[in-house]
């Protein structure tokens, strides 16, 4: 199958850095949304982001502008009827994703291709939910999307071998190497990314050290590009709770617990740099 337009549903941070790099390889996209605001809002984001990349060189002012060319918004999901592939990017509440597939169905074509970016879910269940399980994979990209190089591909239990070779070859033209997981939770990068962010919150409320203190050992002393601290609200500390409840639940093992001050800040509404508190203030 040749895939030419993308669509692609949800324009939070992971929805647009998709649209963005889909766009800049040379695909339609289409990026839906329920709120005209967030749309607006994701386009801004994709503009600057792209701006940044012409700024440094990598990419020219007319890549930047063709790719702009090639993104429609909408809120109404029947323009994803010329869609080849769908990439689900909403919020990580599983009823909600298998509302907005079953709501999408009577749009697209027989033959357009289902994916979700979904970073801790079964892909097995979700699939199981629409009524083309065998061409329906987990496409898990990872934050900032036009900077990192992975993408995570997961088959479900009745996802066909073809749709696995189409979708490797598609993250392969956006310029991502392909790491492929079985469906368990979490997959392969969160299961081993979330208990050590998770153990990092741990040693916080255990008052091992403080924030800086565990930033930096881990910056200067591993060689990571940020501190799990810092990451854990680059990710989201709503994202970080819902993974590891994921895993926590689908392993029943006691070391996948939540730390209770995660716990503590998501209660509170912080949830890192989106809220503009999490374990640092993003004014
Ligand atoms: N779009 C385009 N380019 C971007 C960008 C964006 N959104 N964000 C950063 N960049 C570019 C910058 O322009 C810069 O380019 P040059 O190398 O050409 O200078 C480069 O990326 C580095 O950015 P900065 O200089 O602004 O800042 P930095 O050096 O501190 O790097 C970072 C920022 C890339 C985010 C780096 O801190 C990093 O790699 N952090 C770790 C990110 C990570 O672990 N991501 C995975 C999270 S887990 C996940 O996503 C999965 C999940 O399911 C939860």
């Amino acid at each position: 199958m040749n895939i030419k337009e993308v669509g692609i549903i949800g324009s939070g941070q992971m929805g647009n850095g998709i649209a963005h790099v889909c766009a800049l390889s040379g695909y339609k996209v289409v990026l839906i949304d329920i709120a005209q605001d967030a749309l607006d809002k994701a386009m801004g984001v994709i503009n600057k982001n792209l701006s940044r990349q012409v700024q440094k060189g990598k990419i020219t002012q007319e890549d930047m502008d063709s790719s702009l060319d090639r993104i429609s918004i909408s809120t109404d999901s029947s323009t994803l009827n010329n869609a080849d592939l769908i990439i689900e990017a909403a919020t990580e509440n599983f009823d909600l994703k298998v509302k907005i597939f079953q709501g999408l169905l009577e749009h697209i074509k027989d033959e357009c291709l289902l994916s979700t970016n979904t970073s801790s879910m079964s892909i097995t269940k979700l699939a199981a939910a629409t009524n083309r399980p065998e061409r329906f994979i987990g496409l898990h990209f990872m934050n900032p999307v036009p900077v990192m190089k992975l993408v995570e591909l997961i088959p479900g239990i009745a996802t066909s071998d073809e749709m696995l070779t189409i979708t490797k070859e598609f993250a392969q033209s956006l310029g991502k190497t392909v790491a492929t997981s079985k469906d368990y939770p979490a997959f392969i990068a969160n299961r081993i990314l979330m208990p050590m962010i998770n153990e990092a919150i741990c040693a916080l409320y255990e008052g091992v050290g403080d924030v800086e203190s565990i930033d930096t050992a881990m910056k200067l002393g591993m060689g990571h590009p940020m501190g799990p601290l810092a990451l854990a609200d680059f990710i989201g500390l709503d994202t970080c709770l819902a993974i590891m409840n994921v895993l926590h639940e689908g392993f029943g093992n006691p070391k996948y617990s939540p730390s209770p001050l995660l716990v503590k800040y998501v209660e509170a509404g912080w949830y890192g740099v989106k809220s503009g508190k999490g374990f640092y203030e993003y004014p």
